[in-house]
């Protein structure tokens, strides 16, 4: 018998330590949740994705009479850039939530399980760790990649 420890390492960093870039994009993800459309939970939820050719595309929650149906921010910007954006390459993800208190999610909001599992294929696409960004009220959590937000993951395809 053995034990596998798993770890997820996160760089935590206060908004005047994010460099040009990271802010950027997370103030594109912040920027997205103005698309939300929640009328049910309340919570919107914004993502925006670096791509390789420099462009920056972003998604926001869409929710659905028919609750199923609806869409988070995550697979709708990882599905926009996909369809828009062919073949090019994700270098890094931020995700950004207001909460139904109508401000900033005090934590950090994490994707969901489904999202990161999307997120995870457009990541082997791009054959190098794409980091993920997850921005709270003061801090942003840096996970290196989203491998490393999905452990023993589905990897076969
Ligand atoms: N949601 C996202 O868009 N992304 C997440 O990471 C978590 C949850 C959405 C789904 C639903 O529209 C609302 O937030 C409340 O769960």
């Amino acid at each position: 018998m053995k034990e596998l420890n798993i770890t997820l390492p996160v760089v935590v960093k206060g908004y005047d330590e994010l460099t040009s870039d990271e802010r950027t994009l997370v103030e594109a993800a912040q920027h997205a949740t103005a698309g939300s459309y929640s009328p049910y939970s309340h919570f919107k939820v914004g993502a925006a994705i670096r791509l390789a050719d420099g462009s920056i595309v972003t998604g926001a929650n869409q929710e659905n009479a028919a609750f199923p149906s609806g869409t988070c921010a995550e697979r709708s910007a990882c599905f926009y850039a996909g369809a828009t954006h062919p073949g090019v390459a994700f270098e890094a993800i931020a995700i950004a939530a207001i909460g139904t208190d109508g401000k900033p999610t005090a934590q950090p909001t994490a994707p969901c399980g489904a999202c990161r599992q999307a997120l995870l294929e457009y990541e082997m696409l791009a054959k190098h760790p794409v980091p993920v960004l997850l921005a709270g009220a003061d801090e942003v959590y840096i996970v290196p990649s989203v491998k490393a937000l999905l452990p023993l993951a589905f990897t076969e395809f």
